[in-house]
């Protein structure tokens, strides 16, 4: 373990709040940025804690937010109590939180040590595991897609022959759409399945569980419930549509809160989330639970126990005034949360992806991007000189954008129209200079 202190306003110290990992992404950098907002002298707990410079926010928060860097192994619960023990003897940390599944386990027995506030374990490895998440809802008869576990390829196969074809083969330790594959044959099967099972750890080095899931494929459209639990009462923020890019990937291509779905088909996604949430074991803070719409009524695809990734957050932030990464700190430090909105509108954000592989140039348009009506962010995660994708999961996407409007549909127009200004150029495309003539540089 080794410590690396920034600089941190002497005198206003509240205590310490404690972030042990966190999402790859802007998002999962937002809950420092509240804590220091909130007067919080700000901890990062990382196994690579250079690991998140490669967002854009990142050089503000380790600049502006981040007060001090603590390396220690955070897949095990011992090392971080021993990285986090000299705040807590010091009688300094008063919360200690995470955005990452991976690590959600981790931080629930943590903070149980500590005797902090936070998700009782076991809530947490269900939510954690698809697997233990699956088991749960099937138990408690909350509707869930046909599962199996599979642990050789026959075994694999004799699965996807039960739930036919296409069937989604998908790992139960992951995230951020990782490996998540529709199989439309019994070969793509086995390649998943393969793929899968190479290796014995996981994308951020934690063990894996053996085998891969082979589950049925909802046919629907999808939505997440975003939710907070205060004092036992569990408490709805809203649902959020999920718009997903091509097959036989499921990468998040945008959102938009509030849904344009009607009352009935949301409540009958939010009544199916809480009793997901219920099955769980769910009882602290935020949860983000994602449900298809199938023709057969709504069905559980994930239940996190944390808030919701990719801009979610910002999303609801827009269009209610509700700063849930801030109350979420509050709650992770034994305060109150504040659930109130300020104001009605919706917001929505759009995700940019390559066309091809190929070695980007640049991605033009940005500031058209930013001239469309409602625009608040415009943000370009890839640069010139990057190897790019077709996205295969959410790691792959190259930026976003994000608007807000009077009402959802306003806020997806402008969200689209700003999506539809941004254009990746590839290096064998690039011309060598702007030439007004050229179809490239317009
Ligand atoms: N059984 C299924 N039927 C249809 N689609 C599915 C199924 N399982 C997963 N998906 C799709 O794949 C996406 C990613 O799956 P899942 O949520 O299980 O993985 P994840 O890596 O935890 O995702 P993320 O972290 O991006 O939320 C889902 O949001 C959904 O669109
Ligand atoms: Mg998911």
């Amino acid at each position: 373990m080794s410590t690396e202190t920034t600089d941190s306003p002497e005198g206003t110290e509240s205590g310490v709040l404690a972030v042990v990992e966190s999402q790859l992404s802007n998002f999962g950098l937002t809950p420092l940025r509240a804590a220091h907002e909130l007067g919080f002298h700000t901890v990062l707990v990382s196994n690579d804690p250079d690991r998140y410079r490669v967002v854009s926010l990142a050089e503000e928060v380790y600049a502006k937010h981040l007060d001090e860097i603590v390396t220690a192994d955070t897949n095990s619960v011992d090392a971080v109590v021993a990285a986090l023990a000299p705040f807590h003897e010091a009688g300094r940390l008063r919360g200690v939180m995470t955005v990452t599944d991976y690590n959600i386990p981790i931080v629930a027995e943590v903070a149980a040590r500590f005797g902090l506030p936070g998700l009782n374990p076991q809530a947490a490895r269900n939510c954690r595991d698809k697997l233990l998440m699956r088991n749960a809802c099937r138990a408690a008869g909350v509707a869930v897609p046909g599962y199996h576990q599979a642990t050789s390829e026959d075994d694999a196969l004799a699965a996807a022959d039960r739930f036919g074809y296409p069937c989604v083969v998908k790992p139960m330790t992951e995230s951020a759409s990782i490996g998540v594959t529709l199989c439309r044959t019994p070969a793509e099967v086995i390649a998943a399945y393969r793929d899968l099972t190479a290796s014995p750890t996981d994308f951020r080095g934690q063990p894996r569980r053996p085998g891969a899931l082979v589950e049925e494929y909802l046919i629907g459209f999808e939505v997440s419930v975003e939710s907070v639990l205060v004092d036992g009462e569990r408490h709805l923020i809203g649902v959020t549509d999920k718009a997903l890019g091509v097959h036989p990937h499921f990468v998040e291509m945008g959102d938009t809160f509030p849904s344009m779905l009607s009352e009935p088909v949301r409540r009958s996604c939010t009544d199916l989330a809480r009793s997901a949430l219920d099955a769980v074991g769910h009882d602290f803070g935020a949860a983000h639970v994602e449900v298809k719409v199938t023709a057969d009524g709504p069905r559980i695809v994930e239940v996190n126990g944390r808030m919701a990734g990719a801009e979610i957050t910002q999303l609801i932030r827009e269009a209610t005034g509700l700063y849930l990464q801030r109350e979420v700190v509050r709650l992770h430090t034994g305060q109150p949360a504040d659930l109130t909105r300020t104001h009605d509108r919706a917001a929505a954000s759009r995700y940019l992806a390559a066309h091809r592989v190929g070695t980007l140039a640049r991605i033009q348009g940005e500031e058209l991007a930013r001239r469309v009506p409602g625009v608040v962010e415009v943000d370009l995660e890839a640069h010139p000189g990057d190897t790019v994708r077709p996205a295969e999961s959410n790691l792959d996407l190259l930026g976003y954008v994000v608007a807000n409007g009077a009402t959802t549909g306003d806020a997806v127009r402008r969200a689209e129209s700003a999506l539809g200004q941004l254009a990746p150029v590839y290096v064998a495309d690039a011309p060598e200079r702007f030439d007004e003539n050229d179809e490239a540089t317009r």
